[in-house]
């Protein structure tokens, strides 16, 4: 099977299985395991915070994060499509209570005026707006990286208007792979910053979240409480270490192949995203039935609506793998 239907479908190469083997562990929820110190220490410099946690998913690091910001009954703004509105289970308001503000994007990005516009001031009507998330690169944007204005100035005016700053980087390295902008450049405006191992870096399992030691050693308690104090977890860390070693600047590949695979698809005659990274998006008559037709023809994708599929391009597809998808949507088309 060739499977676009997502980057956390990628399993370890046998080099990153190694590096696990190998792992030197201890207790983490002792903060004994000096692996996982070790990632948490690189993962904050590459960052420019002052201190990281390891956590097990992007959804307990944004989750995390959202709880450490606020309060209950608070407001978050985000960008309309964003991950903790559409795919973390409710989760803002059964573990923080806090009340989404979506905001219409283009590509995910908002503008900082229309920011701005949405603070509401300190009337007793309005909830305190106490943070703003960013989703860099944006999933449901198409893959597309923020631009460094807009990051800059969105975190700017949140400030201002007495906000904290989070950015959701699930895909963070792919915008600094696509950009060229350091990942600490990129999220010198924000407080907080979750990146994930388990996506284009190809780690089994994996997320940091980077910030000030203040809010670190608070998120930490919030990680147990949730249930995700880890114990060995050296093992998955040094999968971590190696992904940020080895599989960062590789990203390049798979963008190349998501851009390949949009070409492709155009010369079928279809309209799909422009692809900045690792993720295509395209319109059909009826994805479901398009999503069972070209799985009999041994490729994978997810319907994101009813008329709308998404291809993600990562560590375990190649170039004859974005052919052959090629040719089964040229089968599935008739051609
Ligand atoms: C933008 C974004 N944020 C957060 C997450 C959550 O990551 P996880 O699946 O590890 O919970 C994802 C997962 O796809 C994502 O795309």
């Amino acid at each position: 099977m060739i499977d676009l239907r997502s980057d956390t479908v990628t399993r370890p190469t046998a080099a990153m299985r190694q590096a696990m083997f190998a792992a030197e562990v201890g207790d983490d929820v002792y903060g004994e395991d000096p692996t996982v110190n070790r990632l948490e220490a690189v993962a904050a410099e590459r960052l420019g915070k002052e201190a990281a946690l390891f956590l097990p998913s992007g959804t307990m690091a944004n989750q995390v994060a959202i709880r450490c910001h606020t309060q209950p009954g608070d407001e978050v703004i985000l960008e309309a499509g964003a991950h903790p509105f559409h795919y973390e289970a409710g989760a803002a308001a059964m573990i923080s209570g806090v009340l989404l503000r979506l905001l219409p994007g283009v590509d995910g990005a908002l503008d900082p005026a229309q920011v701005q516009a949405a603070f509401r001031g300190p009337d007793v009507h309005v909830a305190p707006q106490t943070l703003v998330c960013v989703e860099d690169t944006s999933n449901r944007g198409g893959g597309t990286p923020w631009s460094l204005a807009a990051l800059d100035q969105v975190a700017a005016v949140a400030h201002a208007a007495g906000a904290a700053t989070h950015m959701d980087g699930a895909r963070l390295w792919n915008a600094v792979v696509a950009t060229g902008v350091p990942a600490d450049r990129r999220a010198r405006g924000y407080d907080t910053v979750a990146f994930c191992l388990s996506k284009g870096l190809g780690a089994p399992v994996g997320s940091l979240l980077c910030g000030p030691a203040a809010l670190i050693g608070r998120a930490r308690r919030v990680r147990k409480a949730l249930g995700g104090g880890m114990r060995q977890a050296g093992f998955l860390a040094a999968a971590g270490l190696y992904a940020l070693d080895h599989h960062v600047e590789r990203l390049a590949l798979d963008h190349a192949r998501a851009a390949d695979l949009a070409a492709g698809l155009r010369g079928l005659g279809l309209a799909p995203s422009p692809a900045p990274t690792n993720m295509v998006y395209v319109e059909v008559e009826d994805a479901p039935a398009t999503v069972e037709a070209l799985r009999a023809r041994g490729v994978l994708c997810n319907a994101v609506g009813p008329s709308r599929l998404r291809l993600v391009t990562h560590l375990d597809i190649d170039d004859e793998d974005v052919a052959a998808a090629v040719d089964a949507f040229r089968q599935v088309r008739g051609g």
